[in-house]
């Protein structure tokens, strides 16, 4: 897609992190810019900074786990600004530890945000953009889902986060397979960062209360917690570098977008391990991240 000065662009979990990058790079591409976020602070100061740019840009507060939510921020960016050309499924929260250990309230609301959520966009999205599609021939979208290369790699208290992930990638890659018998004018692609140093260490914070865990975290998962919590902050690119990575790959066509792709070596031993039928092996001894997570853990749940 390479028009996209003076487009639509609409971000979900755009008032921090890689949203807020990613909001901030379609404005600088000179598109219209519509900021969805659960925290409305986070968000209205997101629009705040945009509009001090000189951009054009609205907030509109939405969760993305509600579908009425989603369904009313696509009418409310089409009400302002048309259709949308680039759709970025973006919120998303993080829970890991050991897998078993993991409540059903940690399922529900890691799934709730992180699947439920692309789900919702991806409904109440493509068929506006397909309809923008059919009414105008110039007409380009674009549906951008933030996975993560935890979505194409399992390794020792990813737990769910992981899983998530992966069902980011697969409704993807299904969003990609039906768009191609609907035309060419909507494409999709899917964002696979490995770690940016963003908020999601405290990602809590949007947690709802009735989804709150009765007791605190156990052992192992504070040791996944301060393992994940290290590795965020040694993220090698910013969001921003993740941003700009997005919106290159957007302009080719790329599907999938790989901001650090000397990670894709694990994923191809986890693929060979799949198709050789192999139990899962991850080469440790190579990979000093997972190496360290793995005995953290190990120690942990020892202990
Ligand atoms: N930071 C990383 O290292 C990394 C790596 C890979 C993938 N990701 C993914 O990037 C995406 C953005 O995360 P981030 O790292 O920028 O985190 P972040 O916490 O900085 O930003 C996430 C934003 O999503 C919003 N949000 C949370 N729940 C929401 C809901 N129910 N409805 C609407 N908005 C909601 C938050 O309020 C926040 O503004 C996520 O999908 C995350 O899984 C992050």
């Amino acid at each position: 897609m390479k028009n996209m000065k003076g487009g639509v662009a609409v971000v979900t979990g755009g008032g921090s992190g890689l949203g807020k990058a990613i909001a901030q790079e379609a404005a600088r591409r000179g598109m219209r810019v519509v900021i969805a976020d659960v925290q409305a602070e986070a968000m209205n100061a997101a629009v705040k900074e945009l509009r001090a740019s000189g951009a054009d840009a609205i907030g509109v507060l939405t969760d993305v786990t509600s579908a009425a939510s989603v369904e009313a921020l696509a009418e409310a960016a089409e009400r302002q600004f048309g259709p949308a050309n680039l759709v970025f499924n973006n919120a998303g929260v993080a829970s890991g530890g050991p897998i078993w250990e993991s409540t059903e309230k940690d399922w529900k609301w890691v799934f709730a945000v992180n699947v439920d959520g692309v789900a919702n966009g991806v409904r109440s999205f493509t068929p506006r953009m397909l309809a923008a599609a059919a009414a105008d021939p110039a007409y380009q979208g674009c549906i951008v889902n933030t996975a993560s290369m935890a979505g194409l790699v399992t390794a020792p208290g990813m737990g769910i986060y992981s899983v998530s992930k992966h069902a980011v990638i697969a409704i993807s890659e299904c969003l990609y397979h039906d768009l191609d018998l609907a035309g060419d004018q909507v494409k999709t692609a899917v964002l696979c960062p490995s770690y940016v140093t963003t908020n999601i260490s405290q990602c809590y914070r949007t947690r709802p209360a009735d989804l709150a865990n009765e007791s605190g975290p156990t052992k192992s998962q504070l040791a996944t917690q301060a393992i994940s919590a290290k590795d965020l902050a040694n993220g090698s690119l910013t969001a921003e570098e993740v941003a700009s990575i997005t919106f290159q790959a957007i302009e080719v066509g790329q599907f999938y977008v790989y901001p650090s792709p000397e990670l894709l070596p694990i994923v191809k031993n986890r693929l060979d391990n799949i198709a050789a039928g192999s139990n899962p092996d991850i080469p440790y001894e190579d990979i000093p991240m997972f190496k360290e997570r793995r005995d953290r853990l190990k120690e942990a749940l020892a202990s």
